[in-house]
């Protein structure tokens, strides 16, 4: 028999990012949408991507057949049980509101259609979740500020806020506003930066936006005096070791970066990012690092350790998902 893989938290994961060309079709039929391919080989054969854009382009695209909230309930229920086969005990989900009311899908529509699959997702599949609302950074400050008023109402389904797409150019400080009103609303605060952004934008991410954790975080390496702060303050990054490659932040996956930070003390997590673009979910993602740099067990175990510890959970619900891993067997 396989052996169970390890217990961990998922914690970058954008659910758009899990829209599987099956799925797609299936939608695109159901909704009268025209896709741009035939087949879902000819699709897949567009997965080759040269940097954060070309790949931007291609997802929002394909988000066209999302319309219904039966839709966001079938995407999601379809990535958790994925999710449910490669160990994931606990999720934290990111969504992009404002791709899909630029459709003219409302914002309830998104959240309820998510929150629908969230809701029943610890009976049927045994995973703990919460969502975060990612603001687009390529848009403006004004355009995040209403969608931040148009999900008032839905803010008890709502954990956390992020910030995602095209980093270079749109620092974190043009989002002050809407992060000021996120925490005063009591939102816990994420967000991308140095990915492909300069390590400078992960060092505003903290003390202008007050971000928890920072997504990616690759950049803060040419950066000692940050990866000084980062490791003092047990800032977690979460990091995406498969997206990295297809999106040539990092040439190859025996050139990762991920050992140097373990070693400089960072709180290290591995996740899937858009798995369905990249070649895998996160268990794919902890095997490949493996087998890339060779990590030994007790560094697989501390890589599952430091997702619980990165997780917005409560201290006994932590504890539990602790005791999971440590008991684990390879
Ligand atoms: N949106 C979806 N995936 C992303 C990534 N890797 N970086 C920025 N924005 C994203
Ligand atoms: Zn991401």
């Amino acid at each position: 028999m396989p052996a169970k893989p390890l217990p961990k938290a998922e914690l970058h994961l954008h659910i758009e990012g899990t829209l599987e060309p099956e799925l797609a079709f299936a939608l695109a039929e159901r909704n009268g949408v025209a896709l741009p391919y035939a087949t879902t080989a000819e699709l897949r054969s567009a997965y080759s991507f040269t940097d954060l854009q070309s790949f931007l382009d291609l997802y929002y695209a394909l988000m066209a057949v999302l319309r219904t909230e039966d839709d966001f309930a079938e995407l999601a229920d379809a990535y958790l049980t994925r999710a449910a086969a490669q160990g994931v005990r606990h999720a934290e989900i990111f969504f992009d509101p404002q791709a899909h009311t630029a459709r003219g899908v409302p914002i309830g529509t998104v959240i309820e259609g998510l929150a629908r699959a969230l809701d029943d997702s610890e009976r049927r599949y045994g995973i703990g979740t919460r969502l975060i609302m990612c603001f687009l950074r390529d848009e403006s400050a004004d355009s995040a500020l209403e969608t931040f008023e148009a999900a008032r109402p839905y803010l008890h389904r709502i954990c956390a806020v992020g910030l995602d797409s095209a980093e270079v150019g749109n620092p974190p400080s043009k989002f002050r506003e809407v992060f000021r009103r996120a925490a005063e609303a009591g939102l816990h605060r994420v967000a991308h930066a140095g990915e492909e952004g300069p390590a400078e934008y992960i060092t505003e991410a903290l003390d202008v936006l007050g971000v928890e954790r920072i997504d990616h975080g690759l950049r803060c390496l040419e950066d000692p005096a940050l990866v000084e702060r980062l490791a003092r303050e047990r800032v977690p990054l979460t990091v995406c070791p498969l997206s990295n490659v297809r999106l040539r932040c990092v040439d190859r996956l025996a050139d990762h970066p991920l050992r140097a930070m373990l070693e400089a003390g960072l709180l290290v997590t591995v996740n899937s990012d858009d798995p369905s673009y990249f070649g895998g979910y996160v268990d794919d993602n902890f095997t490949a690092i493996r087998d890339a740099l060779r990590l030994d067990d007790e560094t697989l175990r501390l890589l599952a350790a430091n997702s619980f510890h990165a997780a917005f959970l409560d201290d006994r619900t932590r504890r539990d998902y602790l005791a999971e891993v440590a008991a684990h067997t390879f």
